[in-house]
């Protein structure tokens, strides 16, 4: 029974991002297994994975080519430091991700979350300059309604929000200029950069679309030219492609859409298909040679997690880019998208409660209008999709879709029927 497993759950785990005390209150479910589009529940009811489990799943649960690949390593080895070392799967991993990532002649530095990866980003940015001898570009510079991460280095990258203020005095100090919900957000950020440019190690931006702060997207050509006037500069590019990475847009890489070489690349979630936690700093040659010097010298970068190139997980992550490779599954996301987009428009743009619907590729924000208790209508209508079959999580008043990238259409009208319901009786 669910509420079995709920009250022994509450008992014991700890959500993130989640109050505790209400926990049980707000339909969780519990999942037992999953099956492509689908996560079933302890009680064998099916529900749509339109969230993607928080945005990693790309290609759906329990894929048999996955599972044989990760069954495989296991039966080699599962884990061997790559501190100093190596193993073979992530040598392979690293060939097949550098005939694809926009970063040039890239060096892969591998951790287990998004977050682990932009710290590991901003690190190497900070220590490129000392090795080189400028000592004076020490500061990023960071877009409002960032989300980069919830470490306190990725924290202070992010702006503030979801109820993270409680950190500010932990966070260090960035340059800030407005998101994509500002109208002249590009401007304003050309000018920051113009006027700080000898003091910025790096410019962090979410290209095309600022997920967590509820869906906001730039075009690519907005993020081009951001990204043209900053390199101009001698600014370095972390392109924190965690969320956007591996199709979501509708290219392999929203850097692609945008047409930039970013200079550094932070990937996770999707990496390995959703299925384990591997994430990489992505570093291009200029960058990575400033590392070079003597043995055990202040060059070397002095950074490293247990886990990194973890054999099971690139084993995961090289069977997923090679299935989305062959079956071309990026491909076929423009066609998809633009099945929910039609489908959002006839049946949710005109309902009452909603404010805007934002969208790029499979990505998806439709804001509703907040009542005077903010993020509770986005809560009621999320609780009432997860009772009718369609799991969704709400960012405040943000309804997020992200579905997966080989959904069937029937799944796109499913899950657009039941939000559109669940929006109707949200009164
Ligand atoms: C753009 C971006 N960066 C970093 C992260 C953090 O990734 P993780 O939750 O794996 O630490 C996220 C998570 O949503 C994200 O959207």
């Amino acid at each position: 029974m669910s509420s079995e497993w709920i009250a022994r759950d509450q008992k014991r785990v700890w959500h993130g991002f989640t109050q505790m005390a209400t926990f049980a209150d707000l339909a969780p479910i519990v999942v037992d297994r999953g099956e492509g589009a689908y996560l079933i529940d302890v009680e064998q009811k099916r529900y749509l994975d339109a969230i993607s489990s928080l945005w990693v799943t790309t290609i759906g649960h329990n894929n048999n080519e996955i599972n044989e690949a990760i069954i495989a390593q296991l039966n080699k080895i599962s884990h061997s430091t790559l501190l100093g070392n190596s193993n073979v799967v992530t040598v392979e991993l690293s060939e097949e991700l550098a005939k694809v990532v926009p970063v040039i002649e890239p060096h892969f530095l591998y951790a287990s979350d998004g977050a682990a990866a932009v710290e590991q980003a901003l690190k190497i940015a900070f220590q490129y300059w000392t090795n080189i001898k400028n000592f004076q570009k020490t500061k990023f510079l960071t877009l409002g309604e960032a989300y980069h991460g919830d470490t306190i280095g990725s924290l202070s990258l992010g702006d503030s929000g979801f109820g993270t203020e409680i950190f500010n005095p932990l966070r260090f100090k960035t340059l800030k200029t407005p998101g994509y919900n500002t109208n002249n957000w590009l401007y304003r950020a050309i000018l920051e950069l113009e006027a700080n440019y000898n003091e910025l190690a790096a410019l962090v931006i979410e290209p095309l679309v600022q997920g967590a702060s509820g869906m906001y997207m730039a075009l690519p050509e907005q993020v081009k030219e951001l990204v043209k006037v900053a390199q101009g500069l001698g600014v370095i590019v972390i392109a924190d492609e965690v969320a956007t990475g591996f199709g979501r847009t509708g290219k392999l890489f929203a850097s692609d859409m945008c047409d930039i070489n970013p200079d550094m690349m932070c990937l996770g979630k999707g990496l390995t298909g959703g299925y384990l936690p591997m994430s990489t700093t992505v570093v291009s040659n200029r960058i990575y040679e400033a590392f070079l010097g003597p043995d055990r010298s202040e060059k070397t970068f002095y950074h490293g997690h247990s886990f990194s190139g973890n054999a099971v997980c690139a084993a995961a992550a090289k069977k997923h880019l090679e299935i989305l490779l062959r079956d071309k599954i990026v491909g076929n996301v423009p066609k998809l998208a633009e099945h929910l987009k039609n489908e959002l428009e006839l049946k949710v743009k005109n309902l009452e409660f909603v404010a805007d619907i934002r969208q790029t590729g499979l990505m998806v924000g439709i804001e509703l209008h907040s009542s005077t208790d903010v993020g509770k209508r986005g809560r009621a209508v999320c609780i009432r999709s997860v009772n009718d079959g369609v799991l969704l999580r709400p960012l405040g008043d943000v309804i997020v879709l992200m579905p997966h990238l080989n959904f069937a259409d029937e799944n796109i009208t499913q899950t657009v029927d039941v939000l559109a319901e669940a929006i109707r009786k949200s009164k």
